[in-house]
């Protein structure tokens, strides 16, 4: 396979424009606060920035209801601002993903006005609509305890109308020819301002049957190639990253049998096995849920992330599991959200332990993925509380101990800065962590560093060897005459494990030889050709396989497309 396929080997960081610099003073970031801060993230090796929504919106959920696609919001910059952001990421070799948010609109988007107003204009039909209170209006809700129904009544339109979302999150009637057709022509505006693909907001419900009389919503799969061909014909490096929170068994309708449909999807359901297996050291189910999800066309990718700026779902966990997890890393109410998740940043759900956070990030790292990493957690940043809903973790990125952290020179931001306390800026900021060799800032800049040279992760193939040791999680990646072995142990105590790198033939004498990639421990099989170690509690081990000459023994392409013949 040629290497043209980027997503596949890439390191992501999200980003939310109005958290991370503020230039102006305002006390909001904005564009040209992010753009003093690329060469931060160059210097951090990430490859990739996913922007979360930036466009015009009345902001009643974080810009995930927005007003108008085509514009900036004024209150982060301009459109040339963003232009100029754009040419600046690629100008260091970063390339932007945004969200595209097109399952709903704002409430306060001209189309939906106009659909209220006038039962006859164009837009009416852009909108799902029902004239009585349609029988299913009190079920479905995602945001279970806040929000209380999916159809609601609009006075000047006198109907009522659909949204999965908050009530002010109408849904597009996206099974609309000219909405499908308005989409596309969303895509091919940023496409051509620079970005090079989509992180899709709620594709299932996208691509979802919709309206009064749908019992059983039905996902429409096609829609998805239309969307993967438009991105490919406009820009051939454009990849669309959905969001879809589904089961193992409808990832290749998501991904296409063909890889026609979604290039990349997160990977919700390791993401769930993976906090279960940090939270009761046994990754039993996790090792499941990456055998149930390895399936996938070989142009495909997940992405793969610990904590993202939505609550840690835990949904797909049986009970008792999921008890575990809020038992470990939410206990109190006030951290829980939605009957189902966690509210919480990284860090303090490890208790700011360093070991434990090195242990999640070199899991993410070594997971068959794309890893995602969000801003802030490479510093250990905290939440607050105090705010509502899931904003406790969408707080100013700390940058200094100079006054709010500084963020802004505003002394109101926006959302207030975390200070005081343990996770305060005054001790957890970048400038700090950048003069301790050992911070988890530097620490997160070797690992991606690593990470990058060991692109065995993103394309190779991966097996899970068997140690009958639950707590110890060893992995094995096969590409291209190289192969990689890691090793995690996810207990509080040291293990000591055995185990054969399990290579045969030609390929046994390497397995002989484990050359530890981060420290100066290599392991030398026994007589038996096993391996034993003793691992320390939350311990973890990159290693290469047969030695440090692995790249003089790279073939140049992938076996398995180029079988031997005669
Ligand atoms: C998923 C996003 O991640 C979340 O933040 C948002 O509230 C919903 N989609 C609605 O757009
Ligand atoms: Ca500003």
């Amino acid at each position: 396979m040629i290497n043209d396929l980027w997503y596949k080997n890439a390191v992501i960081y999200c980003l939310s424009v109005g958290a991370y610099m503020d230039a102006n003073g305002d006390g909001i970031g904005d564009f040209t606060g992010l753009m003093r801060r690329l060469d931060y993230l160059h210097g951090l090796g990430i490859t990739a920035i996913w922007l979360m929504p930036f466009q015009v919106s009345p902001h009643r959920d974080d810009g995930y209801d927005v007003s108008d696609y085509y514009g900036v919001d004024p209150r982060y910059g301009t459109l040339g601002d963003f232009v100029e952001f754009t040419h600046a990421a690629k100008q260091r070799g970063i390339r932007v993903l945004i969200d595209l948010v097109i399952n709903h609109t704002s409430d306060q988007h001209p189309w939906f006005k106009e659909a209220c107003k006038d039962p006859n204009s164009k837009h009416r039909d852009w909108y799902v609509w029902s004239k009585k209170k349609p029988a299913n209006a009190n079920t479905g809700m995602v945001f279970p305890g806040v929000q209380k129904s999916t159809w609601t009544y609009d006075e000047q339109a006198k109907a009522w109308y659909f949204h999965r979302f908050y009530d002010f999150q109408p849904d597009l009637n996206t099974s609309h020819p000219e909405v499908q057709a308005e989409i596309l022509k969303i895509m091919g505006f940023w496409i051509q301002l620079g970005v090079s693909g989509f992180r899709m907001d709620a594709v299932p419900f996208i691509i979802s049957t919709k309206g009064p009389d749908v019992r059983e919503p039905e996902e429409q799969y096609d829609m998805l190639r239309m969307f993967r061909e438009f991105l490919q014909w406009r820009q051939g490096d454009c990849i669309a990253l959905a969001e879809a929170n589904v089961l193992p068994e409808t990832d290749l309708e998501y991904f296409g049998d063909d890889g026609d449909r979604m290039h990349m999807m997160f990977n919700f359901q390791v993401n769930q096995n993976l906090f279960y297996a940090l939270a009761s050291a046994d990754m039993r189910p996790l090792v499941k849920a990456l055998k149930a999800t390895k399936p996938r066309p070989a142009t495909a990718q997940w992405g793969m992330f610990l904590r993202n700026h939505d609550e840690l779902d835990l949904g797909r966990l049986t009970d008792e599991q999921r008890q575990a997890v809020f038992a470990a890393f939410g206990p109190d109410p006030e951290m829980q959200l939605y009957d189902r998740g966690i509210r919480r940043r990284l860090a303090p759900m490890f208790d700011g332990d360093q070991r434990r956070l090195e242990l999640a990030y070199s899991l993410l790292f070594t997971l068959p993925a794309t890893p995602v990493i969000r801003y802030g957690d490479e510093i250990g940043m905290g939440d607050n509380l105090k705010l509502p809903e899931r904003n406790c973790a969408r707080t100013p990125m700390q940058w200094s101990n100079e006054p709010q952290g500084g963020f802004t020179k505003s002394d109101k931001p926006h959302v207030p800065v975390i200070s005081g306390g343990p996770y305060g800026y005054e001790h957890v900021n970048a400038a700090i962590q950048r003069r301790h060799p050992e911070s988890l800032l530097n620490w997160t800049e070797r690992i991606i560093r690593m990470r990058k040279e060991v692109p065995e992760v993103g394309w190779g193939d991966f097996t899970v060897i068997p140690t009958r040791d639950p707590s110890v999680l060893v992995m094995r990646y096969d590409w291209r005459n190289n192969w990689v072995l890691f090793v995690h142990n996810l207990d509080a105590k040291p293990h000591e494990v055995r185990f054969s790198v399990g290579l045969d033939g030609d390929n046994a004498e390497h397995g002989k030889l484990l050359v530890n990639l981060l420290a100066e421990d290599h392991s030398r099989a026994g007589e038996d050709g096993n391996h034993r170690l003793v691992i320390e509690a939350y311990g973890y081990r990159w290693y290469r396989v047969g030695g440090l000459d692995y790249l003089l023994r790279r073939t140049e392409v992938d076996e398995p497309l180029h079988p031997k013949t005669g």
